[in-house]
């Protein structure tokens, strides 16, 4: 006799259960100091992993492409990071298509690695002002000590810098501050110069200049090409015991040079430029998005079933970029961000944050354990 078949119900696995919270950290001064992993760093994340509580990594560094830093970190913090899970200062730049076929100038970083960056982001016409040292040496007088290692990686440039012939002058169409500059003296000449010239023609000074007619000091700005700088930040936590100056130093000694030579916001001249990263919301919205793609990536083909993401902690140590970013991020999804200050980079423990955070904790594993004690 046949025994009646059960049918069997094609037993489908339950989706992974995904927690509705999740996690943004900081790299320098959370989770690294330079070169070092920090203490428990790796714990925190192994465990996250091990919870599926996704995470991201939110950092206004940058200066290598985005698969090659999180191969670097997969490495130093022992846990598996892709691209889907990192977001650095640079990385809003890959999507800025209305610039990829013409002439930008691309400042700071390692050598040119940061050109490289750009140009796998899609930008055809990548100049550096290693580029234009090592074509014109007499453009900057004192990095002369500097050519033959400028000379090893710079490029032939596109054009002349030679305005006599406007048809064949190099034009940048923007600029973009890439990382930390490391030569502030060539770097700075070299976009002030963009920034004074007439339309972004290298060689040229704005021609409304020296109309004493104008109210300003016989300054004007004349067509200059948009400017933008990664990573706002003025400090932030490197080796040594005390905060170093960061990208934000740099544009603030600029926007120095820039006042002195033109009179400035005062007279109506403020440097025109955009100041993307942490704290600013756009970097928020980004990294925001970049999360609830990477959470659903997390649990395949049941993302249908995954409910909303109701709260991010943002987990940093600069109060003038993690925190006050992550407290004034209002999100379009309804979730809510919140932030909690480490102990272990810019912030100086017991001194009171200009931006309060929800919490102040040692280190990122107090941070991780405090937050998933808050959810229950
Ligand atoms: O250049 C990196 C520095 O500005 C801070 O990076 O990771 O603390 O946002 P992070
Ligand atoms: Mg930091």
């Amino acid at each position: 006799t046949s025994f009646p078949t059960q049918r069997r119900f094609l037993q489908t696995s339950p989706p992974p259960r995904v927690p509705e919270f999740a996690f943004a950290f900081d790299i320098d001064g959370v989770l690294v100091r330079s070169s070092d992993a920090l203490p428990r760093a790796s714990q925190a994340l192994s465990y996250l992993q091990s919870q599926k509580i996704p995470f991201i990594l939110l950092t206004n560094g940058g200066g290598k492409h985005e698969a090659e830093r999180v191969a670097d970190l997969t490495k130093k913090l022992d846990v598996p990071i892709s691209t889907s899970m990192f977001v650095q200062s640079h990385t809003p730049f890959a999507d800025m298509e209305e610039f990829k076929d013409k002439t930008v100038m691309v400042v700071g970083g390692v050598e040119d690695k940061c050109r490289i960056v750009a140009e796998k982001y899609g930008f055809k016409s990548v100049v550096t002002p290693g580029d234009i040292l090592s074509a014109y040496p007499e453009i900057w007088p004192f990095s002369q000590q500097l050519l033959s290692y400028y000379q090893t990686f710079s490029r032939p440039l596109p054009a002349n810098i030679n305005p006599a012939s406007p048809s064949t002058s190099l034009k940048f169409d923007a600029v973009f501050v890439y990382n930390d500059p490391r030569d502030w003296g060539l770097d700075m000449q070299i976009m002030l110069d963009v920034m004074l010239s007439k339309q972004g023609i290298m060689g040229t000074y704005s021609e409304k200049n020296g109309q004493a007619s104008l109210p300003n000091k016989g300054f004007q700005q004349d067509g200059q090409p948009p400017l933008y700088f990664s990573n706002p930040d003025l400090l932030w936590a490197a080796k040594y015991h005390l905060p170093r100056l960061g990208q934000g130093g740099f544009r603030e000694a600029l926007e120095g040079v820039w006042t002195a030579l033109t009179g400035g916001e005062k007279e109506g001249v403020e440097l025109k430029k955009t100041v993307m990263g942490k704290p600013h919301r756009p970097t928020y919205e980004f990294a925001e998005n970049r999360l609830i793609a990477h959470r659903k990536h997390l649990v395949g083909q049941h993302h249908a079933q995954l409910g909303s993401l109701k709260r991010v902690y943002m987990v940093g140590d600069n109060p003038e970029s993690d925190i006050l970013g992550g407290n004034s991020f209002k999100s379009t999804h309804g979730t809510d961000w919140a932030s909690i200050l480490v102990e272990t980079g810019v912030y100086v423990a017991g001194t009171t944050p200009n931006h309060p955070p929800r919490m102040i904790v040692k280190d990122v594993w107090d941070a991780v354990s405090w937050a998933v004690a808050q959810e229950g």
